[in-house]
């Protein structure tokens, strides 16, 4: 299989589950529990129809989205994952570079295998947003604000659905694990992948630069599972990121938000965004769709905070559902994972660039021409 045989979302599953061991390979491609959640991500977007008009003069079609102060060449942007290291040998580089090339945003991980600072130079001057964890090492937090500070990083973005780990069953069975703790099933998956040990081995080592100074992996086998259990904090409330907000004193989003009580507090504490998320499916089985919960967000505080979504998202028709409701900017994850695995940069790129033509295309035929042209009127619930 050849990355020009990747036309879709499931063409780049199926290349990178060609070239990953099976652990990393479920480790991308699993969630929670049952993974209801993970699979009603996508679904939720095949019961909205979308109203096209036509006959509008659609040649010159302006795909730009402005969000938290940004302005972003596309409306979607690149999620901030873990580890991408072990999905191809470039990692985070490659995401970066193709997420500049594309004019978009690039999500680093307090998880990332790269440096904040070296993902930025790689962005090509597109704007960065770093993740962070709320560590129980207060002074942690706070010299991950004051590192990403220094680097010039546009957006911050503290992920609040994550304050315990949820259960990720796959993961269970083979035994995933940083640095690999692996069943013996796990282990025999590796095996039969060669090719992947191969580049794993001949390329720099395997890091966490963003929390290697900080953070004690135990020494042992850390599963990210027992990671947020026990170096999160579960105290973490209100009080806490209203004082990260303050000391950061940027522009701030809170990643993993759901409720309508919830995003009004986020505005009050004076956020700049909030990502409506469920985080692929992976913490809270059972969660809903972060796409089913936009209207009555965007409701609530659209006219306060740019409120963005992320999951589920596979085809431009998704995004431009998305915006219709009023979200600002589209996350992509396992959507630009896949192709990294599958390709690196190239892979990356070449999803981006379907993407792209796809959200084209898409308005082109919903008759709009820029992305507030798109609204309720052009959508049907069933
Ligand atoms: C995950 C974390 C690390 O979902 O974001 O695996």
């Amino acid at each position: 299989m050849r990355l020009t045989d990747c036309h879709n979302f499931h063409d780049f599953r199926k290349m990178a589950q060609r070239r990953l061991p099976g652990p990393i390979f479920n480790y991308i491609d699993g969630a929670a529990d049952d993974e209801v959640t993970y699979r009603r991500n996508t679904a939720s977007f095949e019961r909205c129809d979308l109203v096209p008009n036509v006959l509008r003069g659609v040649e010159d079609v302006d795909l730009s989205a402005n969000v938290m102060g940004q302005k972003l060449a596309l409306p979607v942007y690149c999620s901030p994952t873990a580890l991408q290291r072990l999905f191809h040998h470039r990692g985070e580089r490659a995401v970066a570079a193709a997420a500049g090339k594309f004019g978009t945003l690039f999500g680093v991980s307090s998880l990332g295998t790269v440096s904040l600072e070296e993902a930025r130079g790689l962005c090509g001057g597109g704007p960065q947003c770093y993740q962070f964890y709320f560590h129980k090492d207060r002074g942690l937090n706070r010299a991950m604000l004051e590192r990403a500070r220094a680097a010039g990083i546009e957006v911050m973005m503290l992920t609040v659905d994550s304050i315990t780990g949820g259960n990720r069953e796959r993961d269970k069975r083979t035994g995933f694990s940083i640095p690999f703790k692996l069943t013996l099933a796990g282990m025999l998956q590796f095996a039969r992948k060669p090719a992947w040990g191969i580049d794993y081995v001949t390329h720099e080592a395997f890091k966490l630069p963003q929390l290697d100074e900080h953070v004690d992996m135990g020494g042992g086998a850390m599963s990210i599972s027992r990671y947020f259990t026990e170096m999160l904090d579960p105290s973490m409330n209100w009080d806490d990121v209203a004082e990260m907000v303050k000391l950061w004193s940027g522009r701030f989003c809170l990643k993993g938000i759901m409720s309508v009580a919830d995003a009004k507090r986020a505005a009050d504490i004076g956020c700049s965004g909030i990502v409506l998320s469920n985080h692929g499916g992976r913490q809270l089985d059972g969660s809903r769709s972060a796409f089913d919960q936009l209207a009555e967000i965007v409701d609530a505080v659209g006219d306060r905070i740019d409120v963005l979504m992320d999951g589920g998202v596979q085809r431009g028709t998704h995004v431009l559902k998305a915006l219709s409701l009023g979200a600002k900017a589209v996350g992509l994850g396992r959507y630009y994972l896949f192709p990294l695995a599958a390709a690196g940069q190239a892979g990356v790129e070449r999803a981006l660039e379907l993407m792209r033509i796809e959200i084209e295309r898409g308005m082109k035929l919903m008759g709009c021409t820029s992305i507030d042209q798109l609204s309720r009127a052009n959508l049907r619930f069933r």
